[in-house]
C-alpha cells in the first residue's frame, strides 16, 4: 500500500462508486483533499483504500520538489497498463501539479482523464460524473481567486483537531519556489467567515485549530486587519483550547503579533518560522527580504516575550551559488537558534520559478548531500539535548490516539508541539493528559500519565 493513500478511507455514501484518494505535499493539500472528499460524498460517492476496488483514482499532488512530482509521474505510468484492462477506471490529478502543468499532463499521460487546479477542486464531483458518463477528458486550471470553501466539517480525520484555511496563494516571490505559480495570488478569507467556521468546528468537538496560509502572519493586511486580531478573536472562542498557525514569514513578523502571541494563552509555545538560510548573500538571491541578523533579532524578541517558545525551521541547502562560507553561516544560525524541529531540504530547481530561469544550480549533488547530512546531524543533537532537558517536568498533552506500533502506547503533543508518548487507555484520545517526562529521544518525549481531563489546565512546559 502506498503511504499517500487516505487510509482508512473516509466515510462516503454507502453503495456509491468507490474513489481512492492519494494526497502528497503540505497541509494545504491535506485540507483540499478533505474538501474534495466532502464534495464527492455529497454527490453520492464512496471511498476505498484498496486499489482493486476503486472506480476512480484521484491524486492531490505537490510540485515543491522534483521528487514529489516524480512519484506522481511514475504512478501515472503504472496506471496506463491497468487502464487498458479496465477502461472504465477514472483517473484524475488535482492540486499543485495540475495547476503547474495543466493540459500538458493530459498530453503526456493517456491514462489520465482529468486535471483540476488548486482553485478548481469544488468542481470535482461534476467533472468526475462527466468523465465517467461520457469518457471525455477535462482540464480546469483557472478557477477563481476566491475559491469557495464550502465545507463539510464532519469530513476530517481527527475529532479534536482541524485545519482552517485563512489565506490562499502567495504574493512573495522567493526565487526557488513554485507555490506562487501553483497557488496563484494571495487572498485572505474574511474574518467573519473564518470565525464562523471555527465556531462550527468547535461545536462539533474541535479543541485545536491550525490556521493555514503560505505567509499566514500576513493575513488580512490588504483589508487593514492582522493575524494578531484574528488570534485575539479566537482566544475568546469558548471551547477552543489551542490555536496554531503555519507558516509565518520572517519578513512579516512584527511586534504586534509577538505581543498578541504572548498574551494569547491558546496560541501555545510554538512558532514555525523558516529562515531558509543563514547567509545574507543566499537570502538575497532567494529574495527573502531579511538578513540573518534580522532573523536572529526576531528570535530574541520572541524568546523575551514568550518564555519557553519553541521555533520550527525550514532550511534549503545547496541553493544556487551557495559557497562553503554561506553554508557555515547557515550552520551557525542553527547552532545559535536551537530549533525544536527543522525540515531540511536539498535545493531542487523547479520550472516556472525565477531561479530556474535566471540562476545556475551549480552546487554538485554530492555537496548538497554532505551539507544536508551535517545539518541533520546538528539538529538531531540539539533536539536530543532540548528534549532530555525536559526529563522530570510535567506536560499537558492533547492526546491524538494509539501508537501504530504499540497499542498500549498513546501519543499526542504538548503546548510546544513536541511529540509525547505514554502508556494509557485509548479512551483518553481527544482529551488532555498530564504526563511526567521520564526519558527522551531526539524526536519524542516519553513519560507517565499522572491524570486526565476534558479541558486544559494551565501548565508550564
Ligand atoms: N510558505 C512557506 C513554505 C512553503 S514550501 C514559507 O515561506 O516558509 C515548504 C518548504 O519547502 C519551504 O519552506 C522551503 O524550505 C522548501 N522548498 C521550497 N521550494 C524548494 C525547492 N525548490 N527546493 C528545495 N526546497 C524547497
Ligand atoms: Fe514560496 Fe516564498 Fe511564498 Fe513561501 S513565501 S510559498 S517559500 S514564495
Ligand atoms: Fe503545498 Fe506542495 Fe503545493 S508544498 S502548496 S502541495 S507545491
Amino acid at each position: 500500500m502506498n503511504d499517500a493513500v487516505l487510509s482508512p478511507p473516509p466515510a462516503g455514501t454507502p453503495g456509491g462508486p468507490k474513489v481512492l484518494i492519494e494526497v502528497f505535499g503540505c497541509q494545504m493539500n491535506k485540507l483540499d483533499a478533505e474538501l474534495t472528499v466532502g464534495a464527492l460524498r455529497r454527490a453520492g460517492y464512496d471511498f476505498t483504500d484498496r486499489d482493486e476496488e476503486a472506480a476512480a483514482i484521484l491524486m492531490v499532488t505537490c510540485s515543491i520538489r522534483d521528487q514529489a512530482e516524480n512519484r506522481v509521474h511514475s504512478h501515472l505510468g503504472e496506471l496506463a497498463l491497468r487502464k487498458q484492462l479496465e477502461p472504465d477506471l477514472a483517473v484524475g490529478v488535482l492540486g499543485c501539479m495540475a495547476s503547474r502543468e495543466g493540459q500538458a499532463l493530459l498530453g503526456r499521460w493517456p491514462a489520465l482523464d482529468f486535471v483540476l487546479g488548486t482553485r478548481d477542486f469544488p468542481q470535482v464531483a461534476r467533472v468526475l460524473d462527466e468523465v465517467r458518463a461520457d469518457r471525455t477528458r477535462v482540464v480546469a486550471v483557472d478557477g477563481d481567486d476566491k475559491v469557495s470553501e464550502e465545507r463539510d466539517i464532519t469530513v476530517r480525520p481527527h475529532k479534536s483537531r482541524a485545519f482552517v484555511t485563512v489565506m490562499r496563494g502567495c504574493d512573495k516571490r522567493c526565487t526557488y519556489c513554485v507555490v506562487p505559480k501553483t497557488r496563484g495570488h494571495e487572498v485572505s478569507r474574511p474574518m467573519a467567515e473564518i470565525l464562523a467556521e471555527a465556531q462550527t468546528l468547535v461545536a462539533d468537538g474541535v479543541r485545536e485549530i491550525t490556521l493555514l496560509g503560505q505567509t499566514v502572519n500576513a493575513w488580512g493586511r490588504g483589508e487593514g486587519r492582522s493575524l494578531g486580531e484574528l488570534l485575539a478573536a479566537l482566544q475568546d472562542l469558548e471551547g477552543l483550547d489551542r490555536i496554531r498557525f503555519i507558516t509565518s514569514h520572517p519578513e512579516e513578523m512584527d511586534d504586534e503579533l509577538i505581543q498578541t502571541m504572548a498574551s494569547c494563552t491558546k496560541a501555545g509555545l510554538f512558532l514555525h518560522l523558516p529562515p531558509q538560510s543563514g547567509s545574507d548573500a543566499v537570502l538575497r538571491r532567494m529574495a527573502r527580504g531579511y538578513t540573518a541578523d534580522r532573523y536572529r533579532q526576531i528570535i530574541e524578541q520572541l524568546r523575551a516575550a514568550i518564555p519557553g517558545v519553541a521555533i520550527g525551521a525550514d532550511i534549503i541547502v545547496g541553493f544556487c551559488g551557495e559557497t562553503d562560507a554561506d553554508f557555515e553561516a547557515t550552520y551557525r544560525l542553527m547552532e545559535d537558534v536551537r530549533f525544536s524541529q527543522a525540515f531540511l531540504f536539498r535545493y531542487s530547481p523547479r520550472p516556472d520559478t525565477p531561479a530556474f530561469s535566471h540562476l545556475v544550480d551549480d552546487v554538485p549533488d554530492q555537496v548538497k548531500r554532505e551539507r544536508l547530512a551535517r545539518l541533520m546531524d546538528l539538529q538531531q543533537r540539539q533536539s536530543l539535548e532540548r528534549l532530555q532537558g525536559m526529563v522530570g517536568s510535567v506536560h499537558e498533552v492533547l492526546v491524538e490516539g494509539r501508537s501504530l506500533r504499540d497499542p498500549e502506547i498513546l501519543f499526542g503533543r504538548n503546548l510546544a508541539f513536541d511529540r509525547v508518548v505514554f502508556k494509557g487507555d485509548e479512551s483518553l484520545t481527544d482529551r488532555y493528559a498530564r504526563v511526567r517526562i521520564s526519558e527522551a529521544t531526539a524526536l519524542t518525549l516519553r513519560g507517565e500519565l499522572l491524570s486526565a481531563a476534558d479541558s486544559p489546565v494551565a501548565l508550564q512546559v
